[in-house]
């Protein structure tokens, strides 16, 4: 199983803030708290693989800046087109106050 990472400190976080995380030199990812928790997805659109950092949030949902697509920030679920695939989404915790993510892609 791949191991947890630290992203920061519970307390930074911002809820409805992203916050920008490399898990690897090729994955970057979303952090951010909506009211019950943190979660993490992808930082690609799957419509045309696109950056979403600077998607709305629209309760527990991101807007992609470029096309319109909507997709579940605590699941990834795409949620109406021009995309079609889910966003991945990466396991979260809280370990003594740090947020910690996991890659389960490689396990
Ligand atoms: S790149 Fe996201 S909807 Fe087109």
């Amino acid at each position: 199983m791949t191991e947890w990472i630290d992203v920061a400190s519970e307390q930074s976080f911002v809820p409805g803030e992203k916050r920008m995380f490399d898990l690897d030199d090729a994955t970057r990812v979303i952090v951010l708290k909506i009211d019950d928790g943190i979660y993490a997805i992808e930082d690609l659109c799957t419509h045309d693989h696109l950056s979403l950092e600077e998607g709305e949030i629209e309760g527990d949902e991101i807007i992609c800046p470029f096309h319109g697509a909507r997709f579940c920030l605590k699941t990834g679920e795409v949620k109406e087109p021009p995309a079609y695939e889910d966003v991945t989404s990466f396991p979260t915790r809280i370990e003594n106050g740090i947020v910690q993510i996991r890659d389960p892609r490689w396990d």
